[in-house]
């Protein structure tokens, strides 16, 4: 049975979708979960503490290194000590490579690989010092296979893949995990950025029939952050109804 009592997990985008979901998920198995987001979190650990949980939320911005910083030495003040980081904050953007300005180009990298960077920079050091650690950062089915006007993003999460699969060979004697969810089309408020179009379509190319639910990844994630997969490491696992394999 997974466990995650009393282990202190980081969850970024814990305001929205997966990453509050995954929050939630932590909460209940017996994590103490520092909520971080762009926006207010707050909502995220107030639902684990009526549960009965512990919680706090915290703004930040997870491209912004002193934010990490702050992160990191709040979590310290709460809860003494850092044992997971799940990284599934990330933005998404729809648009062909020639109409694709640098400018979102850049947006794109700053969140979802230079965020992902600077959560793995943060949190190493104290899992080194314990011995011991989980990563989870969340890629993109986007990652593996070919879809359509998804350039920068699947870019972005395709360096998400083979940075954590470095630093997971990094710290594998160290006892660090580091390991990548790549979810298929999960239902959430990021799907507003696509057009219902295309949407619709993503849905129907599922063999599964039916889009995910942020539940279907948050579960994986508690998994690959207990002591049940401390032997399951660099791996990059896709949850996607079927998709990638037609
Ligand atoms: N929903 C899907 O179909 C799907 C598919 C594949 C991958 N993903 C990935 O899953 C992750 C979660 O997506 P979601 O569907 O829950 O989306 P979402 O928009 O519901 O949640 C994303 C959260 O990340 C936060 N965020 C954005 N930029 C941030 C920043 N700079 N700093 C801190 N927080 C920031 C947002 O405020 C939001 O709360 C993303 O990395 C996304 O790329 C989602």
């Amino acid at each position: 049975m997974i466990c995650l009592k009393d282990n202190v997990s980081i969850i970024t985008g814990a305001g929205s979708g997966i990453g509050k979901e995954t929050a939630l998920v932590f909460g209940k198995l017996g994590a103490k979960v520092v909520c971080a987001d762009l926006k207010d979190a707050d909502a995220t650990a107030n639902e684990i503490k009526a549960q009965g949980g512990m919680a706090f939320g915290i703004t930040m911005d997870v491209s912004k290194w002193a934010d990490w910083q702050r992160l990191v030495e709040k979590t310290h003040a709460e809860f003494g000590k850092v044992d997971a980081l799940c990284g599934v904050a990330g933005i998404s953007e729809a648009t062909n490579i020639v109409d694709l300005t640098e400018e979102q180009f850049d947006r794109m990298m700053n969140v979802n690989v230079k965020g992902v960077y600077f959560g793995m920079k943060a949190v190493i050091p104290d899992m080194l010092e314990k011995k011991a650690g989980k990563i989870v950062n969340v890629a993109s089915l986007a990652a593996h296979c070919g879809l359509q006007g998804l350039p920068s993003y699947s870019a972005s999460k395709g360096a998400v893949i083979a940075m954590s699969r470095q630093v997971a060979m990094d710290y594998a004697k160290h006892n660090i995990q580091v390991n990548v969810i790549s979810p298929g089309i999960i239902e959430t408020p990021i799907l507003k950025n696509n057009s219902p179009e295309m949407t619709k379509a993503f849905t129907a190319a599922t063999p599964a029939n039916r889009l995910g639910q942020p539940y279907e990844i948050a579960n994986f994630i508690a998994f690959l952050c207990s002591n049940l997969s401390d032997f399951t490491t660099g791996q990059a696992i896709l949850v996607d109804g079927g998709w990638s394999q037609q």
